[in-house]
C-alpha cells in the first residue's frame, strides 16, 4: 500500500508522538525524487540553492524567478514528502507582497512556504496562513541578514537573544506556522524553544534536542566540497567521487587514435 502524502498536520503529529523529523533540501527533479524515495518527510527548496547550485556568494542574490524555476523542477518529482519552498530575499517586505509571492511558489508546486524572522514579519505570516498556505518559520541565524549582521553568527548566547527567540517562536506558533527551522541556535536555547511550543522545531547546527534536523543536502553528501559548515560531517564525498570517475574515464579515452 502506498504511504500517505505528508501534511503539516502529520509533521505536528510526529512531534506529539516524539518521532524525530528528518528534513533535507532539494533543488531539482532527480534530487527530490531520490530523497523522497529514501522516505524523507519534509523537503525544502531552500534559497541555499543560491550558493550550492547557482554559485552566488550568499542567499541575498536569489530571485523569485530563480526560486520558481527550481520549485517547478522539484515538484515534477511529485514527492510524498511535504515540499516547502523559501521566499527569497526582499520578497516578503509587506503582507501583500508576501502573499503574492507565496502564491507564485504554490502555483509552481510548493505545498508550504518558509520565510526568515519572527515578530518582525508576523503580519506577512498571518496573510499567508489566512490564505490557506502552510507556513514554516525560520529563526536564529537568518542567512538573508548576513550583510546587515556581517557574518553567520550563533544566536542564543545572550539572555536578550534567548528571550527574543522564545517570543518569536511563540508568535509564529500563534500566527499559525506549522513548524520552525532553528538555525545556529545554542543547543540549550534550541531545546528550551522546542519545549516551549507545540509545533515542531527543525534544527540546523542547533544541537540534538530539536524535534527534527535539516541539512543542506550537498553538505551531507559532499557535493559542494569547497565549503562545508563546521557542524556537518559529509557521509559520502560525491565531489571527490565525481572528480575521480571523470578523470579515470577521460584517461581511458586518451590513447592515440589509430
Ligand atoms: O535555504 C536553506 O537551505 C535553508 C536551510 C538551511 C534550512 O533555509
Amino acid at each position: 500500500m502506498a504511504l500517505a502524502k505528508v501534511t503539516p498536520a502529520e509533521l505536528r503529529a510526529m512531534k506529539s508522538r516524539g518521532e524525530r523529523i528528518a528534513s533535507l533540501t532539494a533543488y531539482d527533479y532527480p534530487l527530490t525524487k531520490l530523497l523522497d524515495e529514501a522516505g524523507i518527510p519534509l523537503l525544502l527548496v531552500g534559497d541555499s540553492l543560491g550558493m550550492v547550485v547557482l554559485g552566488y556568494p550568499d542567499t541575498t542574490h536569489v530571485t523569485m524567478d530563480e526560486m520558481v524555476h527550481h520549485v517547478r523542477a522539484a515538484a515534477r518529482a511529485k514527492p510524498r514528502a511535504l515540499l516547502a519552498a523559501d521566499l527569497p530575499y526582499h520578497s516578503y517586505q509587506s503582507p501583500d507582497q508576501a502573499l503574492a509571492n507565496a502564491k507564485r511558489l504554490v502555483a509552481a508546486g510548493a505545498e508550504a512556504v518558509k520565510a526568515e524572522g519572527g515578530r518582525a514579519i508576523i503580519e506577512q505570516v498571518r496573510a499567508i496562513v489566512n490564505a490557506g498556505i502552510p507556513f514554516l518559520g525560520h529563526l536564529g541565524m537568518l542567512p538573508q541578514s548576513v550583510l546587515e549582521e556581517g557574518g553567520y553568527k550563533i544566536k542564543g548566547k545572550r539572555d536578550a537573544e534567548r528571550e527574543a527567540l522564545l517570543a518569536d517562536a511563540r508568535a509564529l506558533e500563534e500566527a499559525g506556522a506549522f513548524g520552525i527551522v532553528l538555525e545556529l541556535v545554542t543547543p540549550p536555547v534550541a531545546k528550551e524553544v522546542s519545549q516551549a511550543i507545540s509545533i515542531p522545531t527543525i534544527g540546523i547546527g542547533s544541537g540534538p534536542d530539536c524535534d527534527g534536523q535539516i541539512l543542506v543536502t550537498p553538505d551531507l553528501i559532499g557535493a559542494f566540497p569547497w565549503f562545508t559548515p563546521k557542524f556537518v560531517k559529509p557521509h559520502i564525498h560525491t565531489g571527490e567521487q565525481i572528480r575521480a570517475t571523470v578523470t579515470q574515464w577521460a584517461k581511458a579515452l586518451s590513447h592515440p587514435v589509430s
